[in-house]
């Protein structure tokens, strides 16, 4: 099989990006949170090779990305707190799940048979370009092997899954670096997955606390298992100091040849966590101590990220 098409970041790579998909074909996209591994959401043969080229289970369903509110609203039932939410963080890294409509012709692979659908509308210049181009829903997930870290560049695309896509459209490295936050609207509104929109900024759009997803309580979101966004070494979280074997992922004020934000910036912590993370699994290091981080903010998504990278793999 031949390498993954890299395609430009003009018109002529969007084009191509656009056909490809409207083909049946895989395409890998770039979006502000993390690239995505995209397949037209209307077609069930296309869907089920995002399946297959990721090894994920068919039961964890996949999110549709369109280009703006109204496409939105012809594939799911959005209430008022949908509509608010939307309003507020849209184009943005916020997923909303909501009741899914019939007539959208989604399909049923995308949704993993569920009654409700993730839907988003990406800020990134070239994910919406290329939304426009298709002209269609475009179901994406993390372009990563069920399971790996998320990729934030192309090269971290092209690595994971090699001919697996068909091609990759390089928008260069992603802004946010963190998958984006999900919210479940509905009867019981609430977080199914901390990301790059931070808790708080939903809190104060909602005028309430939410509650916090709980790890160890029961899977909310059918893709929060709990060994998850692994690299291959072993992490130690909260480490104030650093083992004989280990090598240090930084956070502050400490040494350390990988550190996320030296000045404790968790924005800039977050767009490197899983650049870092990459790094350091091709360094082929065994054993990563992690500085504490503060839960707030953006460390909320990163402390989540982080343990369900130390989660022992066997819950995987
Ligand atoms: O930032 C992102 O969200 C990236 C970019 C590419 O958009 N996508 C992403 O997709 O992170 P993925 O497949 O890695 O994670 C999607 C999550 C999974 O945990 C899945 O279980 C959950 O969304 N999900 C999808 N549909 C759902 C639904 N109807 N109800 C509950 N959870 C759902
Ligand atoms: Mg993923």
């Amino acid at each position: 099989m031949p390498a993954p098409e890299t395609l430009t970041a003009d018109v002529r790579g969007i084009e191509r990006a656009a056909e490809l998909l409207r083909d049946g074909a895989l395409v890998a996209f770039p979006t502000e949170t993390v690239y995505g591994l995209g397949a037209v959401a209307t077609d069930d043969r296309a869907v089920a090779q995002v399946f297959a080229a990721k090894g994920r289970p068919a039961f964890n369903p996949l999110i549709v990305h369109v280009p703006d509110i109204n496409r939105a609203e012809a594939i799911g039932a959005f209430d008022d707190i949908a509509l608010r939410l939307a309003g507020a963080f849209w184009p943005g890294p916020l997923t909303l799940v909501v009741p899914l409509r019939a007539s959208a012709g989604i399909s049923p692979l995308v949704t993993a048979g569920l009654s409700t659908v993730a839907i988003r509308v990406p800020e990134h210049p070239l994910a919406r370009a290329l939304l426009g181009a298709v002209d269609a829903p475009v179901a994406a997930p993390s372009a990563n092997p069920s399971g790996r870290i998320s990729p934030t560049t192309a090269q971290h695309v092209i690595d994971g899954l090699s001919d697996r896509v068909a091609a990759v459209l390089d928008g260069g490295p992603c802004q946010v670096g963190l998958e984006s936050t999900i919210f479940e609207t509905g009867n019981a509104p609430r977080l199914l997955r901390p990301g790059g929109l931070p808790m708080e900024a939903l809190e104060a759009c909602l005028g309430g606390p939410l509650t916090r997803p709980s790890s160890n309580g029961p899977v909310t979101s059918p893709g929060q298992l709990v060994s998850h966004y692994a690299p291959k070494a072993e992490l130690r979280l909260n480490a104030m100091d650093v083992l004989p074997g280990e090598v240090l992922l930084g956070f502050g004020q400490v040494k350390a040849a990988f550190n996320l934000s030296p000045t404790g910036d968790l924005i800039e912590a977050a767009g490197n966590l899983f650049r870092h993370l990459h790094a350091l699994d091709a360094t082929g290091a065994k054993a990563i101590a992690v500085s504490p981080i503060p839960n707030t903010g953006l460390g909320l998504a990163i402390n989540d990220r982080l343990s369900r990278a130390a989660a022992p793999r066997d819950q995987a």
